[in-house]
């Protein structure tokens, strides 16, 4: 029988009860999340330079999770899993206390507009969720291109507890994503975050 996590680009919609580690088979493996991959492939370098740690890529755009699958299932990577979906339930629903070792969320959509800010993702109840699902020592990793937003998320990361460890005006070679490199060729500032959640 296909695991429901597996790729089938028919069958990326996940519908699941359970919490996502257990219908993910995690055992001790890490869990690494990254949320709106986009045409992104961070994930599948990580996954493939860390064959012991499970990755889960989480997109709300079916035809970029139709592309990552197709990406992962020429990689042969079998680390990987894709959820189709809004990043929300995942944090909100799937996710137990204390289940990851980290997210990333490079570049989300950054929402300019003063009368649009409630649609951005990052927001204190998102970021108490992230915070909620670490394990201790684990960590969230952010970039952005919006000063306005880098505040907020900064805010939002610090209320939920987490502590920032590193605040860069450029993105790590890890991290330089599609979005990344745009921003370097067009020559605009970002904010790279790294915060962690310590142990009480
Ligand atoms: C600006 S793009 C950045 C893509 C990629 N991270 C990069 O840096 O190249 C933001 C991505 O987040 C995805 N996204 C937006 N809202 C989301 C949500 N609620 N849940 C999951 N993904 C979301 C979008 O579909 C889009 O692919």
């Amino acid at each position: 029988m296909r695991n429901r996590f597996q790729f089938d680009p028919a069958e990326v919609r996940v519908e699941t009860a359970a919490p996502l580690p257990a219908a993910l088979d995690l055992g001790s493996r890490d869990l690494h999340v990254e949320i709106g991959f986009g045409k992104d492939i961070r994930t599948l370098r990580e996954a493939e330079a860390h064959p012991d740690a499970l990755f889960l890529g989480v997109e709300i755009s079916r035809k970029k999770v139709v592309k990552f699958c197709q990406k992962v299932a020429r990689a042969g990577l079998r680390n990987v899993r894709a959820y189709l979906g809004d990043a929300r339930h995942v944090v909100r629903e799937l996710l137990p206390p204390g289940s990851v070792a980290s997210f990333t969320i490079l570049f989300p959509d950054p929402w300019p507009k003063r009368r649009h800010h409630k649609h951005r993702w990052i927001q204190d109840d998102t970021a108490a969720l992230l915070a909620a699902a670490l394990r201790d020592g684990g960590q969230v990793i952010v970039a952005t291109d919006h000063d306005g937003y880098a505040a907020q998320i900064e805010r939002c990361l610090r209320g939920a507890g987490l502590s920032l460890e590193e605040k860069r005006e450029e993105v790590p070679e890890a991290d330089r994503s599609l979005f990344a490199q745009r921003f370097e060729r067009l020559g605009e500032t970002v904010t790279w975050m790294r915060a962690q959640r310590r142990a009480p």
